[in-house]
């Protein structure tokens, strides 16, 4: 696979010339540094930690001279090394296969350099172009190690939500890393079911690569289980991996997930307004062996589906 066509060089060269020519030799000169201080910051709970450790590497070399330009310059710098870090990562066809759209929107959105540089951007593109988190589907990409720790599940079971996820998390060996799901607001074509299977199924194939991971997990206030009554439209985010082997963990309320579940919704905003409905974030955790099993399942089916067609 050519990673970066002439086009995408040229594009990403051209972002980064958009910094004076002294402040690119010092991008240059701390470029190795900071995505090592990123790189073992990701598996933080925190998605943010790499584009927080990036960030303080920029205000050192740039302090108040800082600004948006030079963030995407540093984005463009990493992204340029892509065909490097790709490779190291061994990842598969499914991921792979992905790649050209992620880089090439990746690309236009550092060319268009929209100011400011909305704070959930610019942590996406720093995990994207370090290759700390990789395109899991159009819409939704894949951190590559994050953390399921013991403490919310204790949470979770004292706190009345049920005692089967102790059992659950200890059968997945849930102290070990995770893959972790987010979802690229930027392109929201795929947010839907055939989207987030495709998601998941790409999941299971990393997995294949990685024996160490325990699974993924996604953590959202979509997932909360009320919501199969206020926006039956959203079950399926929930109800399609509990059928096959996945558990829950209860977060709980938040002034973010009560934002994200009113954004888009007039349904669900009148209901957080009138009181009637408060927004919850739980974790859903697809251990290895079931979402393998799964994913396996419907690549079958899939199969099955196009032989009959021929
Ligand atoms: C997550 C998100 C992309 C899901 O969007 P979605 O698939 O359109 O689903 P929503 O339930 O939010 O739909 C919002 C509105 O779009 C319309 N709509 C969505 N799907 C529809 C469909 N199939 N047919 C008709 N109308 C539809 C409805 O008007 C709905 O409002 P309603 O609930 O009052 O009926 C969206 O809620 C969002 O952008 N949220 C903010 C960011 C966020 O939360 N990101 C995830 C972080 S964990």
């Amino acid at each position: 696979m050519e990673t970066l066509s002439p086009a995408l060089i040229a594009a990403f060269e051209a972002v980064l010339s958009k910094v004076p020519l002294e402040d690119r030799a010092r991008l240059h000169a701390f470029k190795d540094a900071a995505a090592a201080a990123a790189a073992a910051s990701a598996p933080h709970w925190d998605f943010d930690q790499p584009g927080h450790r990036a960030e303080e590497a920029l205000a050192e070399a740039f302090g108040p001279a800082l600004t948006d330009d030079h963030r995407r310059a540093l984005a463009a710098l990493w992204a340029l090394e892509m065909p490097a870090r790709i490779p190291a990562a061994d990842l598969p066809d499914a991921v792979l296969e992905l790649y050209p759209e992620w880089i090439q929107r990746l690309a236009d959105f550092l060319t268009a350099a929209a100011d400011p540089y909305d704070r959930d951007f610019w942590a996406k593109d720093v995990r994207i172009s370090l290759v700390l988190s990789v395109p899991g589907a159009r819409t939704q990409m894949i951190d590559l190690s994050s953390p399921m720790g013991p403490g919310q599940v204790l949470r979770h079971a004292r706190e009345g939500w049920g005692w089967s996820v102790i059992p659950a998390y200890a059968a997945a060996q849930a102290w070990k890393p995770w893959l972790e799901v987010h979802t690229e607001s930027r392109e929201l074509s795929d947010f839907n079911e055939a989207g987030w299977d495709r998601a998941w199924a790409t999941a299971a194939e990393i997995c294949k690569r990685r024996p160490e991971m325990a699974g993924m997990l996604g953590s959202s206030w979509f997932y909360d289980p009320p919501l199969e009554q206020i926006s039956p439209r959203l079950a399926y985010l929930r109800l399609n991996l509990l059928k096959h082997g996945a558990f829950m963990v209860h977060q709980g309320p938040g002034e973010i997930h009560t934002q994200r579940a009113a954004t888009s919704s007039p349904t669900r905003a009148a209901l957080i307004e009138a009181g009637d409905y408060t927004a919850r974030s739980w974790i859903v955790a697809f251990p290895r062996a079931a979402l393998i099993k799964w994913a396996d399942g419907r690549k079958a089916a899939m199969q099955s589906d196009t032989a009959r067609a021929a």
